[in-house]
């Protein structure tokens, strides 16, 4: 499985960990950055790995910022992208089954990183329920981009 990834200067330790393990998990990792402490706008790094995912070059994306808040505004703002902040397991579950999203962002500075693992091995271990009704309103979200 392909995995874009990403964040700001707020959560660069925090991207490297999550990075680390999905590599040592076998994932096809791609690094959108940042990559040191450095200062950078979350805009640049969220649209650069959103693209990816909307391009299907990879299977899904994942952000981090200091809330991830921003990084997850900016995500949404690329066509094709339902990128869902969450802040524990149950969210990421249920934002797959409901919202098929196609990607996740966390936020550093809201919750450790042991949990943040849980949140991405449940987010990438969930699949889409395909029930109509679900399937019905992300049809109705998407057609509000075209
Ligand atoms: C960066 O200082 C901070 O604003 C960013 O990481 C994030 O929290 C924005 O939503």
């Amino acid at each position: 499985m392909k995995i874009a990834i990403g964040c700001d200067h707020g959560a660069f330790e925090y991207k490297e960990t999550i990075r680390k393990m999905l590599e040592a998990e076998g994932y096809e990792v791609t690094d959108c950055g940042c990559y040191g402490p450095d200062s950078v706008d979350y805009p640049d790094i969220a649209v650069e790995t959103a693209q990816k995912v909307a391009a299907k070059t990879v299977d899904a994306g994942i952000l981090m910022c200091g809330t991830g808040i921003g990084i997850s505004i900016a995500a949404n703002k690329v066509h094709g992208i339902r990128c869902a902040l969450c802040t524990d397991t149950t969210m990421a579950r249920l934002t797959r089954e409901h919202n098929d999203a196609n990607m996740l962002a966390m936020g550093a500075r809201i919750i450790g990183i042991e949990l943040a693992k849980d949140i991405v091995h449940t987010f990438l271990a969930t699949s889409f329920s395909n029930d109509n009704r679900h399937v019905k309103r992300i049809e109705k979200l998407m057609a509000e981009e075209n």
